[in-house]
């Protein structure tokens, strides 16, 4: 299988992403980006983040799967899926889809991600759920930051200040560090290029 899994999540400083069953921080520029990204592929979740919605409804125009211990549980509109393995087997090769939480699930799908989008709330919140920290963690490089930006007036919690900060999986090394696998692969290419030339010196020589 191809298929590309990426997570979506907004954290606060501390990580902490929810509380009560409800996020924490109101951004509808960060509601946007979400539906920006995720429409129109699959999305992963479990049932508690499932029922945060309006009505418990799912997604629209996004392929809904949900994770439950629940073997009676049905939702319209909604692919059920009872273990991390179920959920991967409903992925069609080469689709990309998106781990959208809560905090269970982010967890148990982390290992099977390669990238994670994660929008960063520049505050600290009462929360009772939190995403791994991956600015402590080798595993993960920030590919990329877009922002800083500023919550407008009427878009939500008006003021506060958020970025876009792309997580990539970075290959270990060997030697106890870690380097983005492009990079890592460049520096063996331009080894193997070293030793050619030499040759091609000798025998021209
Ligand atoms: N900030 C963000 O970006 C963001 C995004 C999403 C959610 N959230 C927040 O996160 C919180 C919810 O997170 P959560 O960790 O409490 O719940 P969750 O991950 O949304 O759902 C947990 C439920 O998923 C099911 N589940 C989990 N692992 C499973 C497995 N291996 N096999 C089968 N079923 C499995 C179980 O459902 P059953 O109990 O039915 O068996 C479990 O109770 C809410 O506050 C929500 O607002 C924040």
């Amino acid at each position: 299988m191809n298929n590309k899994l990426s997570a979506i999540v907004a954290v606060c400083d501390d990580w902490g992403i929810g509380l009560n069953g409800d996020m924490i921080v109101e951004n509808r520029a960060d509601m946007r980006h979400f539906v920006r990204l995720t429409k129109g592929h699959t999305v992963i979740m479990g049932r508690k983040t499932l029922e945060s919605f309006p009505g418990g409804r799912p997604l629209k125009d996004r392929r809904n799967i949900v994770l439950t211990r629940d073997p009676e549980f049905t939702r319209d509109g909604v692919a059920v899926a009872h273990a991390v393995d179920e959920a991967l087997a409903l992925l069609d090769a080469d689709e990309e889809a998106w781990v959208v939480g809560g905090a269970e699930v982010y967890r148990q799908f982390l290992p099977h991600c390669t990238c994670v989008v994660v929008t960063k709330n520049h505050c600290v919140r009462a929360a009772d759920t939190f995403f791994p920290n991956l600015d402590e963690d080798h595993g993960w490089a920030v590919a990329s930051v877009d922002g800083p930006y500023t919550v407008e007036p009427g878009q939500g919690d008006e003021g506060l200040a958020y970025e876009f900060v792309t997580y990539e999986r970075v290959e270990q090394d060997g030697t106890g560090g870690a380097s983005p696998r492009s990079s890592w692969a460049d520096a063996v290419l331009d080894v193997g290029s070293t030793v050619v030339n030499s040759v091609l010196d000798m025998l021209a020589g």
